[in-house]
């Protein structure tokens, strides 16, 4: 999947680059680097037309590279640490990343839904509801973990007051009904898309919309093995 090896160098352009390593958009952005509708040009080229030293620029965007594949590969076994720890995870690094991409997507959707609306309508409007769908969902789902059923989980693990535990259970049951009908749009979003396979001529905003969609299947993936298998496993 990710390729380890893989470095952005100068002549790459600016497109493949987003497609490879989806986080140098903010990268990109910070610089004012127009990856979108400049992206055919190379990296070397835009960063000349900016006067941005070259190699400061791919040292930084590099380190972020290896991070990101490392933050993607560690795993940690969950499975031996505390619950406590493990909900305050799920929190900071798959609540948080879920809320922001599906704003994030949200907005570059609406972008391709315009700009390729004559030559790819049908396919997008389906995409644009399904992606509606899938944010309703969700974004419901994780403030009802947060609100209900983390604190209940908290409170139990303190003082495992058994009276607590069939209220507990009944909310495991409706999230892990939640949990499969997210994945049920995932997998129609997977489908329609021909696994996230942006058309030819699609310009680089698709190609991250489908790149982001990607990888938010992905961590909702590990997010929902986190949440059925390991902490409800712990009540
Ligand atoms: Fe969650
Ligand atoms: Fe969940």
């Amino acid at each position: 999947m990710m390729d380890v090896k893989y470095e952005v160098s100068g002549g790459q352009n600016l497109g493949e680059i987003v497609s490879v390593f989806p986080g140098s958009a903010e990268i990109f952005n910070e610089y004012k680097i127009d990856y979108c509708c400049g992206g055919h040009d190379t990296l070397k080229e835009a960063l000349k037309e900016k006067n941005i030293p070259e190699q400061e620029f791919l040292k930084k965007m590099n380190s972020a590279y290896e991070s990101f594949v490392k933050e993607a590969s560690e795993y940690k076994d969950w499975r031996r640490e505390e619950p406590q720890k493990l909900i305050k995870h799920i929190i900071n690094s798959h609540h948080q990343y879920t809320k922001k991409e599906l704003k994030d997507i949200d907005f570059l959707m609406t972008k391709i839904l315009k700009v390729h609306f004559k030559s790819h309508g049908e396919e997008l409007l389906k995409l644009h509801r399904l992606f509606g769908g899938l944010k309703i969902e969700l974004e419901e789902h994780l403030v009802k973990e947060e609100e209900n059923l983390f604190p209940l989980m908290t409170e139990y693990f303190a003082n495992k007051d058994a009276e607590g535990l069939e209220e507990i259970q009944q909310f495991i049951l409706d999230t892990e009904e939640e949990h499969d009908a997210a994945g049920d749009i995932l997998k129609e979003i997977e489908k329609l898309t021909g696994d996230f396979t942006p058309p030819e001529d699609g310009c680089n905003t698709y190609r991250l919309v489908y790149s982001k969609l990607d990888a938010l299947e992905k961590d909702l993936f590990m997010h929902i093995y986190l949440e059925n298998t390991v902490l409800f496993g712990m009540v």
